[in-house]
């Protein structure tokens, strides 16, 4: 897979808020690649910059810094016409259906807005398209003419996915996709999205929380603290062998099944408070929870370093040279 062209360049992304007269950094100088075809898993604590990267990616916000490069082109260079056609390519499905689906529209119409924003199919083809994106996610006709409130969670998920589709997108950000759902639920819109991804040659960027959900469905894993990225690896290597100590701790938190690598896991849990991303101290983002830390974490900032083939980590100390 990776000896293909990326499909997004993401150069020294940063994204800054002004927050009562101070400046919060959700974003701060992300680099990655993510390739045709795969799933990149975005993990990290709530508020560390997943969504704000994602939403930066499609240019939903406007970076403050970096680059973002689809097909080798900046998004951030794209003029209205450009962006429109981005928009086509570049889709997102959100953590709640219910808060982004329009109330007051039938799943048909809903469904149907991206056909007609983007001009893609005359009026008469419309509901023979629609009946076909509804029986690709799994639901039935009967729900055409239903609102959002009338279906379930996992349904208003596939309804989301739905027209998300419509556009024949390449490139979806999935923003926490499953998060609210039932826990039954959950592992057949993640299947759902599994089995999409193969037929339509679709490639993703999966924001989660559910660690083993993510390497479920992820090729590779990145993990974000306090708006860095902090490690990238391939997923079974980041599970199997993660280097940074935010990671491990990340990990600790959830059983593997491997009891051959559960017993030789170094079990760190999460401790301390998340500093504020108001505050940004000059070495290690970590070092004021890092079990491992030294004097040179809270003096200089770690660059990520390959540790392994396709692995990179930013600690001055990663696990297998310490
Ligand atoms: N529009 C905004 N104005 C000010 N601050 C913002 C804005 N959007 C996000 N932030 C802040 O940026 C940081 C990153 O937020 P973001 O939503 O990207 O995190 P996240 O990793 O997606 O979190 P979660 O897991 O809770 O969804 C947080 O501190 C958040 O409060
Ligand atoms: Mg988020």
């Amino acid at each position: 897979m990776n000896n293909n062209n990326p499909l997004l360049e993401i150069k020294g992304l940063k994204k800054t808020y002004p927050v009562s007269k101070q400046l919060l950094t959700a974003v701060n100088t992300v680099s990655f690649l993510i390739f045709p075809g795969e799933t990149l898993g975005l993990v990290g604590e709530s508020g560390c910059g997943k969504s704000t990267t994602g939403r930066c990616l499609l240019r939903l916000e406007e970076p403050s810094a970096g680059d973002v490069l689809f097909e080798g082109k900046s998004v951030l260079d794209f003029n209205a016409q450009e962006l429109f056609h981005f928009r086509r390519q570049a889709q997102i499905i959100f953590q709640d259906p219910y808060a982004s689906l329009n109330p007051r529209m039938t799943a048909q119409e809903i469904i149907a807005e991206p056909l007609r924003i983007h001009n893609l199919a005359e009026e008469s083809q419309i509901p023979q398209m629609v009946a076909h994106l509804l029986d690709l996610v799994g639901l039935s006709k009967t729900s055409l003419s239903r609102f959002p409130h009338e279906f379930s969670g996992g349904q208003r998920q596939r309804i989301g996915i739905a027209r998300a589709l419509a556009v024949k997108p390449r490139f979806i950000v999935c923003d926490e996709p499953i998060s609210a759902l039932d826990v039954s639920v959950q592992a057949q819109i993640v299947n759902l999205l599994k089995n999409l991804q193969k037929e339509m040659g679709l490639t993703y960027l999966f924001i989660a929380h559910d660690l083993a959900m993510v390497k479920y469905i992820s090729d590779r894993v990145a993990v974000m603290y306090l708006g860095h990225l902090v490690e990238l690896a391939p997923a079974e290597e980041l599970y199997n062998s993660p280097q940074h100590p935010y990671t491990q701790a990340l990990l600790s938190s959830i059983s593997i099944p491997d009891p051959v690598i559960e017993r030789q896991r170094v079990r760190t849990p999460l401790q301390g408070e998340l500093p504020s991303p108001l505050k940004i101290a000059k070495g290690c983002p970590f070092a004021s929870r890092c079990p491992r830390v030294q004097s040179q974490c809270r003096e200089e900032k770690p660059e990520l370093k390959q540790v392994a083939p396709g692995h990179i980590a930013a600690c001055h100390f990663p696990l297998h040279t310490s």
